[in-house]
This record gives structure tokens, C-alpha cells and sequence, in this order.
């Protein structure tokens, strides 16, 4: 049987993005689940601080070389970072509102802002359909308005790995840098 948190490969978003994190940077992967996407930038050079609730699904993580793993309720505690405490923020397929705030402070000056998850129309394909887990059209530009540089943004279905509405942003905190995309 295949385990709850089986290892999916990590986004296209995420990976054709991940080179404007450079190798040595200090990322967080907020609730990281089994962790696709702090794997990914730990191969790339970088330290990951992945946190989630889920104690089962980020313990196989724990042993993963540049991967730091942190359990904490992310609605139910206090956000635990300092502002300024990272290069590069990544969050898929999670959202809570209330910390668009402290994920934008979390970030360094030049820092990545990577942020992926279902929007507005995703009810029409399955979960999650609740109002509280999508995003509306356009949100994560206006979230980062006036405080971020975006360097791309997509919205819309899309048919892989699954038929899903989705919402996807790349910002920087700061002046966009000329980078090598791969
Ligand atoms: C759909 S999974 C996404 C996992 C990962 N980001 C990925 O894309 O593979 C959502 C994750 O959010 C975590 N999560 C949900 N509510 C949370 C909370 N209050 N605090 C911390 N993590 C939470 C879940 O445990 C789960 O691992």
C-alpha cells in the first residue's frame, strides 16, 4: 500500500525556478510534508530548515544531508523565525493566510519568494474545495505588491500531475538580479 506521505518529484515551478536560490543559501520549506521540495534545494547546494505539524511525514526527511527538520503547528503557534532569517522562502500546496505576513518578513534582502497552491475553481476538480485553502484570482500579486519584485507569475488549470486551478508566483525581495535559469 502506498504510504501517506510518499514521495512525489518536486513542482516544475519550484525546480525551474530554484536556480535564483544560489547553492549555499539558507531556505525554508513551509510544511514541507515529505519534503519533495527541501530535497530538491538540498541537492542543489542549499540548507533547508523544512517544517511541518506532520511528525511522520517529515521523519524520513530528518536524515537527509543539508535538511534540518522542525515540527511546529503552524496556526497554532507562534510564528517561530526572526524576520530576515532567509534566502528563499518555498510553500506548495499550503495555505494559511494569517502568515503571508511573516513569510514575506522571513525573507533576507534578495531573498526568493517561491509560493504554489490551488486557487479559486480547483472545488470543480476535488480538493481542496474549501474558500479558505484557494486563492483568488490574482492574490499572491497583491500580496506581494509594494513589497516584492515579481519575476513570474501563472494562474489557471492545469492538467498535471493532476487537473487542478492553481496559483504560482517567483518574487524577490529586492532588485531582480540577472540569473542563470539553466
Ligand atoms: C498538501 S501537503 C503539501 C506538502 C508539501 N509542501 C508539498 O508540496 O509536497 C500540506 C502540508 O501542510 C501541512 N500542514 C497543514 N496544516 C499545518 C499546520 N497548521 N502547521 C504545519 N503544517 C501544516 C500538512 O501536514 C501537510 O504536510
Amino acid at each position: 500500500m502506498e504510504s501517506a506521505h510518499a514521495l512525489s518529484a518536486p513542482s516544475p515551478w519550484i525546480v525551474r525556478w530554484a536556480p535564483l536560490v544560489a547553492p549555499g543559501a539558507e531556505v525554508l520549506d513551509l510544511a514541507c510534508g515529505a519534503g519533495r521540495h527541501a530535497r530538491h534545494l538540498a541537492a542543489r547546494g542549499c540548507t533547508v530548515v523544512a517544517i511541518d505539524r506532520d511528525a511522520e511525514a517529515i521523519a524520513a526527511l530528518a536524515t537527509v544531508a543539508g535538511v534540518f527538520t522542525r515540527r511546529a503547528d503552524l496556526e497554532g503557534e507562534p510564528w517561530p523565525f526572526a524576520p530576515a532569517s532567509f534566502d528563499a522562502v518555498v510553500v506548495a500546496n499550503y495555505l494559511h493566510r494569517p502568515l503571508f505576513a511573516p513569510i514575506l518578513d522571513a525573507l533576507r534582502p534578495g531573498g526568493v519568494l517561491l509560493y504554489e497552491t490551488f486557487m479559486v475553481g480547483n472545488e470543480r476538480f476535488g480538493r481542496p474545495s474549501n474558500p479558505d485553502f484557494l486563492l483568488r484570482p490574482g492574490e499572491l500579486l497583491e500580496v506581494v505588491r509594494g513589497r516584492l519584485e515579481v519575476v513570474a507569475f501563472e494562474q489557471g488549470e492545469t492538467a498535471t500531475p493532476r487537473a487542478a486551478a492553481v496559483q504560482r508566483i517567483c518574487a524577490l525581495n529586492g532588485p531582480a538580479r540577472r540569473a542563470t535559469l539553466g
